[in-house]
């Protein structure tokens, strides 16, 4: 007997899915479109169907909330883009597979493919691009991996979620052409891939008259997404964001995410029987919900078997540290990189991130690493034996570091924090001691309980003036040795959660001058926050500052130790404080003193490297004035270790911008996207990124796709070949989606290059488009394709780059459809987006 085809498959799934229909009632039709917890769907064992888990991505895996295992914590989406590496992407989708698997995961929530539109978002480190190209090229490919291996992807968020402030309640005003060319471009691409789940974002969306927030827009959820690209999957809310029942159940919108409760349920059932919604609507978001359990074998099928190693195992450590040390990108170097380990018998490694790399953006992509690797394991790895002096240079956080368990005792002098469960009226309904008292979470389960007291004796050893802080979420009472320092009536809900501003709750600080020995007793009234189908708890920050060194003593420390040392490694970046989910980046500079740090490091010991730990672009006035800098991004769990084979060359940091990084604040094309009276517009229209930068005409720090690596280039010729169909053997449809995404490529360029450095090096090629400007509205110039080579030292290699059709194409608002527009256009090759050397023109009749 012949085995089944996908086809049969698909048929076999439609028929059970068509029989389950039938026999569910109304009821259990519309319970199955309301999440049955925080991360679940309902199940029912009647029809064979068992509980769908979702977790976040898209870092790693969570898994659900009370899974206190650590999950593999990859570097950050930008990071991982900077390889520009499409096969790279696919081993880290098959790596989160097996993590969603291990953690009994069905449906991760990513990747995030909204652009970098401005610097300063928030999420910016957990997007993959400024591109949209790039964008899409990358995350198909991991979705396609990831989804291979039966896991589903839930793309987010759909569509121009691009920034935080205002988050859950801004209108994106973005026009057809914009949305269609830029904004849509990484969606379709992957709904084209296969894509099994769609998240529909927080904020709404006005496209074409038709405003609506994007859970219940009706022409992008119906029309674009599920008519026009024939997407079969989920599409799923963001979390807490559906605010109505008709519209958004009308409009498009699958599952209502987290449950139990929200808008549906109960409201929805009765809209069906009063006839305002049909229930053929709701035949279909069952479809569409059976469809996915069946995919990740939840309903008629198995799930696929795939490897589930844990996240310390020597093979996913490897793979890992090979996408952190690619992913580095070298901004600068005199020939001081690669560090020869045998030249350095005494290292200076400066500044606070590297004493506490910042390895990981907040937000709802946090996961809990089994290790991180820091820098000082890292590079005494691969300079063993050397001397190796780690100092901090000064502090770069507001806030002080969280409060040391060992300083705190309960009022009857036991080790912790004593917390009394109150009642309305002020009764303890329960007692419980605290033993880890720094960022203190937990969740309330007894619906009677309506605030916590906290009580805790801080013991302050030495003389000088410590510092206390309290950073309570809501109501609050915050009394110090029995005097009121803070209060609020103020209660808060399930808005903290969204806002992240329980994340990082504004403090209290209470100075307290010591002679000797000294200590407080700090009392805080809670208020329990009930976040809706974020569940109940109580979220307190307790941090403490002891007297010490002062940022000046810290700055003469570092000079001292570099002046002492072979080479210094600076490590600047940003901090838990900066970059976030729930707001946007004030500023784009670097926190604290570190911008003087670097001078005053450089200038003592000018063989000084600067590593910068950071996800999103900050300003670095100096950059042109120190001897080598690397980005090394939010690096995650093998941080150190990446670092410190990119300092030695032993992996190529081979990294190259996915994003523009400026010279000055005031040059960024856009600088904030801020909401004005609640709406965003994306102006700057087809300019995005990169192409902003062009089109103003400004010299930006470094480029977008800007990277230097070890290795040195020489571009020899470029050949184009218009007209070449897909070669035999690839795909030319998948059968899923239509459009024109899989048809004949345009033309392929070609690209000789010959490696002319003594070392292997790899180069990421870079095609780019420029058209005849009779368009005023097109870029100057727009990213094509690329690909990655490795090349031997002295050696030459020819690369082959698809040039799509549908990057040569413009979405014409006349036809509503796809043209291609006659003309010349130039096909430019190189290193960057300002590193073209090669030219050759492309007729279009
Ligand atoms: C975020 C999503 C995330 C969801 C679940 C939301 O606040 O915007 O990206 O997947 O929470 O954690």
């Amino acid at each position: 007997m012949a085995t089944p085809t996908a086809a049969d498959t698909r048929t076999e799934a439609a028929e059970q899915i068509q029989t389950a229909l039938d026999e569910l009632t109304l009821v259990e039709k519309v319970r199955l479109l309301t999440g049955a917890s925080t991360w679940s769907l309902h199940a029912i064992d009647r029809i064979g169907l068992t509980p769908v888990t979702l977790s976040d991505g898209p870092i790693g895996v969570r898994g659900v909330s009370d899974d206190e295992r650590p999950s593999v914590q990859l570097p950050a989406p930008s990071a991982t883009a900077a390889t520009w590496d499409v096969d790279l992407l696919a081993r880290l989708g098959r790596l989160i597979a097996g993590e969603a698997r291990r953690k009994g995961v069905d449906v991760v929530l990513a990747p995030v493919v909204n652009l970098q539109r401005t610097p300063a978002g928030g999420r910016h480190f957990e997007c993959l691009a400024e591109d949209p190209h790039l964008t899409a090229e990358l995350a198909a490919s991991f979705v396609s991996a990831l989804q291979d291996a039966g896991v589903a992807a839930s793309v987010k968020h759909f569509v121009g979620n691009e920034q935080e402030t205002e988050r859950t309640t801004y209108v994106s005003r973005i026009d057809e052409r914009t949305l269609r060319e830029v904004y849509f471009a990484p969606f379709e691409a992957i709904v084209e891939a296969g894509a099994w789940s769609v998240m529909a974002a927080y904020n709404g969306v006005a496209l074409d008259g038709v405003e609506s927030t994007a859970t219940a827009h009706g022409p992008l959820l119906n029309g674009v997404l599920k008519d026009e690209w024939g997407f079969d999957g989920v599409v799923v809310s963001d979390w807490l964001a559906t605010k109505d029942t008709v519209a958004s159940a009308d409009g498009g919108l699958d599952l209502v995410m987290p449950g139990p409760g929200g808008p549906w349920d109960a409201a929805l059932v009765a809209a069906v029987e009063r006839g305002d919604v049909d229930e053929s609507v709701i035949d279909d978001k069952v479809a569409r919900i059976l469809r996915l359990a069946h995919r990740v074998g939840a309903f008629a099928s198995e799930p696929v078997e795939v490897a589930t190693p844990e996240p310390d195992e020597p093979g996913v450590r490897d793979l890992v540290r090979e996408a952190t040390a690619r992913s580095i990108v070298v901004l600068a170097n005199d020939g001081l990189l690669p560090l020869d380990p045998r030249a350095v018998p005494r290292v200076a490694l400066v500044g606070a991130n590297a004493v506490e790399p910042f390895v990981q953006g907040g937000g709802s992509a946090f996961v809990r690493p089994p290790h991180v690797v820091s820098p000082l394991e890292g590079l005494s790895r691969v300079l063993p034996g050397a001397e190796i002096a780690l100092v901090r240079g000064g502090v770069t956080e507001r806030r002080a570091p969280v409060l040391p368990a060992v300083l705190v005792t309960t009022p009857r002098g036991a080790r912790g924090i004593l917390a009394e469960f109150l009642d309305v009226d002020g009764n303890v309904r329960e007692e419980r001691v605290i033993l880890d008292p720094g960022e203190v979470w937990f969740p309330i389960e007894d619906a009677a309980v309506a605030a916590v007291r906290f009580t805790a004796d801080v013991a302050l050893h030495g003389d000088g003036t410590h510092v206390v802080e309290v950073g309570p979420v809501g109501a609050h009472e915050l009394r110090i040795d029995g005097e009121v320092v803070s209060r609020s009536t103020h209660v808060v809900g399930s808005e903290v959660v969204l806002d992240s501003s329980y994340s990082d709750p504004a403090t209290t600080e209470t100075p307290v001058a010591v002679i000797g020995e000294g200590s407080v007793r700090v009392t805080l009234d809670a208020q329990v926050v009930d976040a809706d189908a974020f569940g109940r708890f109580v979220r307190v920050h307790l941090r403490y500052r002891a007297p010490g060194a002062s940022v000046d003593d810290e700055l003469v420390e570092a000079e001292d130790a570099a002046r002492a040392a072979d080479v210094a490694i600076v490590v600047v970046g940003t901090n838990p404080e900066t970059e976030s989910e729930g707001w946007d980046r004030p500023s784009l500079a670097l926190p604290g003193r570190q911008d003087e740090l670097v001078r005053r490091v450089v200038a003592a010991n000018p063989r000084t490297v600067v590593v910068v730990n950071a996800g999103a672009p900050v300003i670095l006035p100096w950059l042109d004035e120190v001897p080598a800098a690397l980005w090394w991004w939010l690096p995650g769990q093998e941080a150190g270790d990446a670092l410190a084979d990119a300092l030695v060359g032993a992996i190529e940091p081979s990294g190259r911008l996915p994003w523009t990084l400026p010279a000055a604040e005031a040059d960024v094309p856009v600088p904030n996207g801020l909401p004005r009276d609640g709406y965003v517009d994306y102006a700057e229209g087809l300019d995005v990124g990169h192409r902003g930068w062009d089109r103003l005409d400004r010299t930006p720090a470094r480029e977008f796709g800007f990277g230097l690596g070890y290795a040195q280039w020489r571009y020899d010729r470029l050949e184009l070949e218009a007209g070449r169909t897909r070669p035999a053997g690839t795909p030319a449809d998948s059968g899923e989606g239509t459009g024109t995404w899989n048809e004949a490529d345009e033309a392929i360029a070609r690209v000789t290059l010959t490696n002319t450095s003594d070392r292997t090096g790899r180069e990421v090629v870079q095609i780019y488009l420029s058209a005849d400007g009779s368009d005023p509205l097109r870029p100057l110039r727009w990213l094509a394709g690329f690909a990655v080579v490795d090349v031997a030292a002295g050696s030459t290699a020819t690369v082959e780059i698809p040039l799509r059709r549908r990057r040569f194409e413009v979405w014409s608002t006349d036809t509503s459809s796809w043209t291609l527009p006659a003309g010349p256009y130039v096909v430019h090759a190189g290193r960057s987006s300002r590193d073209l050397p090669l030219a050759a023109t492309h007729i279009i009749h």
